[in-house]
């Protein structure tokens, strides 16, 4: 499979950045927002995206209609999948989301325009793959792990404070994962990216054990056909990621925490199995942790 999908790739380059595609697209459309600097074309969403900068102003430009290397599925299905994302990021405008600014469809696919956010991706599977996330030294995410806690806490914050208005504004966390976090590790700040899948609240999995999301912090919910999608089900996901940034990830037991004692229980509440011990409420949760730290 691997090897029938490499034969197949052909070899694109704009400005100075080399990418692979399994077919040939014009992307033209694109020089209005500058000089290209850097590509996501690693990718399974079938969306393929570039950093471009213009008059010392970066965007980050994600394209759905082009048939990325990791993509198996149907290029249209990923144009009506971004074009949904629009009101999602609307919606959910936040200091702690990165901001669209622009959306159009060009001739063949679509495109979305963001303010580039200087941060790094705690997930970033395209450089830092396997192991090599929690071993090699460069790895955002093994930076991350090596900072302060106080430091942790506030990124978490950001998190925190972000779901809880995604909860007031009726909807519902869909596929995020540390993939979705980026980290500013000059400014120490923090945005959510990627929240294209982010739904209005109630849903359900449609999906069933593939539902979207990582099994670092995907809850039981998001395995079950027809299992409720809701507040609850992001109360795991966020206890899950402290999880991940304080703990031991999916070794969820005391040792492995870098915080207190109280945030801990706090954490191991959310990330019941039975959704019905969790906190019932993204903010109830948010409470609960902050009422700790103060
Ligand atoms: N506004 C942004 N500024 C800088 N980098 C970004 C921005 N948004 C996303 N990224 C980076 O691009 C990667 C891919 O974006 P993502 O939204 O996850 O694409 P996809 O929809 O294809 O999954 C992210 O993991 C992140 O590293
Ligand atoms: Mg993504």
């Amino acid at each position: 499979m691997e090897n029938l999908q490499k034969t197949n790739l052909i070899t694109m380059t704009l400005d100075k950045v080399d990418f692979q595609l399994q077919e040939e697209q014009n992307f033209d459309w694109l020089k209005q927002y500058g000089a290209v600097f850097c590509v996501f074309d690693q990718q399974d969403s079938g969306n393929i995206s570039f950093g471009v900068e213009k008059d010392e102003r970066k965007f980050f430009v994600k394209y759905a209609g082009s048939k990325p290397i990791d993509f198996t599925g149907n290029p249209e299905d990923a144009i009506e999948r971004l074009k949904k994302a629009v009101p999602v990021y609307q919606s959910l405008e936040h200091q702690h989301l990165i901001k669209l600014l622009d959306h159009f469809s060009t001739e063949i696919g679509y495109a979305l325009v963001f303010e580039w956010f200087e941060g790094e991706c705690l997930h970033s599977h395209w450089s830092f793959g396997g192991i090599a996330k929690y071993t090699n030294p460069n790895s955002p995410f093994y930076r991350f792990k090596k900072l302060e806690v106080e430091k942790r806490l506030k990124a978490l914050d950001a998190i925190f404070s972000f779901h809880t208005y995604v909860e007031s504004q009726r909807y519902v966390a869909v596929d995020f994962y540390d993939g979705s976090i980026l980290y500013d590790f000059k400014s120490n700040e923090t945005k959510i990216c990627d929240i294209d899948f982010y739904r209005h609240s109630p849903s359900i999995n449609d999906f069933g054990e593939d539902f979207w999301g990582s099994n670092r912090s995907k809850s039981p919910e998001e395995y079950g056909l027809g299992a409720p999608i809701d507040s609850i089900t992001n109360v795991f996901n966020l206890g899950a990621i402290a999880f991940g940034l304080l703990g031991g990830e999916r070794d969820r037991s005391f040792s492995k925490w870098d915080a207190n004692q109280g945030l801990y229980e706090v954490a191991i509440k959310a990330v019941e199995e039975d959704r019905n011990k969790r906190y019932s409420t993204v903010k109830e949760f948010y409470d609960a942790w902050k009422s700790v730290l103060n």
